[in-house]
């Protein structure tokens, strides 16, 4: 039997476990397991992995070592292995290290870019221009990042034409798409919805990504909605890893290994081996001494 939505015929999954994952985690991961999650997600199939972050080290000290992960994992060719940079100096140490792309990140809320990055909505996408600048001369593509699509730690509500002129703002300054973040996971199938009737007649399903954080269990529902609308690109954490260090209460990312059974489910490709990735998640989960948020692992591990 067909189906009654016009799904996507493949999705490419953005890895995002050991950057949004362990920034959060509160059991630091040493740099060695760090390198042998990034190898053992490429091995699953995962074919883009966010890799780590160059923010200011005092206020992430979790991804202090990122330079270190970036020199020492075996790379694959067909893997991208990006890094978040949120100016010049990240930029230029993400360059440093080798990585493949890197990913600049704005808010929907004022309040939230002022906790996250210490400035305003406008001022952050000044700061961008000259990493954009940076990006263009060395061949580097930039994604971007909206936090607080849905929902804001401090503001609460958030209007889907703010989060339009901050996606819009992204796109014009030369990102190549837009990773939408319910970073607090507050969003419903109900106001995704109405979120992507704004964007997507004015930007474009194939320039948006979601990234749902399921700390109200609604992720996997939300990225169905986006898949209804033809978004192809999903970012996910291996085993839910995670949270966000500037959103309390919020959880970590959906758990990859749920996206990709679902995924499964629907007929979508993904290129990613399953039990591999569910054996990569295990591992991580028994270092950090924690559980799994995958509900998939789980259930297998029964
Ligand atoms: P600032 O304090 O305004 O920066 O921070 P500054 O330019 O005034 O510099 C202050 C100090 O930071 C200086 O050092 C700089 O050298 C240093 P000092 O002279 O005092 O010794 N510095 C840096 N050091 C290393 N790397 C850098 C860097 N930049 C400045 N790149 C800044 C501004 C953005 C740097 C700071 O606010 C920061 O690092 N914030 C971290 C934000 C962060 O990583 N948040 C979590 C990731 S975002 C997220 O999780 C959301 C997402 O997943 C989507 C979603 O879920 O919604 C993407
Ligand atoms: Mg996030």
């Amino acid at each position: 039997m067909t189906s009654s939505f016009n799904y996507p015929k493949a999705v490419s999954l953005v890895e995002v476990g050991p950057r949004d994952g362990l920034q959060n985690e509160s059991t630091p991961l040493s740099t060695t397991d760090k390198v042998a999650l990034v190898e053992g997600l490429a091995d699953a199939g995962l074919r883009y992995i966010e890799t780590g972050s160059f923010v200011n080290p005092r206020w992430i000290p979790q991804m202090a070592d990122s330079g270190d992960v970036f020199a020492q994992i075996s790379r694959s060719s067909d893997v991208t292995y990006a890094a978040l940079t949120p100016n010049l100096k990240g930029f230029e140490r993400a360059m440093e290290a080798g990585a493949n792309e890197v990913a600049v990140f704005a808010a929907a809320s004022e309040s939230f870019s002022q906790r996250n990055i210490n400035c305003s909505i406008s001022e952050s996408i000044e700061r961008f221009q000259p990493v954009m600048k940076a990006a263009a001369d060395a061949g580097i593509a930039v994604r971007g990042y909206v936090s607080c699509v849905l929902g804001c730690p401090y503001e609460g509500h958030i209007q889907p034409d703010a989060v339009l002129a901050v996606s819009k703002a992204l796109l014009d300054l030369g990102c190549y798409e837009v990773s939408l973040g319910d970073t607090i996971g507050t969003g419903t199938p109900g106001s995704m919805d109405k979120l992507l009737n704004t964007l997507i007649p004015k930007l474009g399903a194939e320039k948006l990504a979601l990234h749902c954080h399921d700390s109200y269990g609604q992720a996997l529902a939300n990225i169905l909605v986006g898949l209804q609308h033809g978004i192809a690109r999903i970012d996910s954490s291996v085993a839910g890893l995670g949270g966000c260090p500037y959103a309390t209460g919020a959880s970590g990312n959906v758990a990859t290994e749920d996206v990709v059974y679902m995924l499964q489910g629907l007929g979508i490709e993904t290129g990613v081996n399953l039990d591999a990735l569910v054996a990569v998640g295990a591992s991580s989960c028994e270092k950090l001494g924690r559980e799994t948020q995958s509900a998939v692992a789980k259930a297998r591990s029964d």
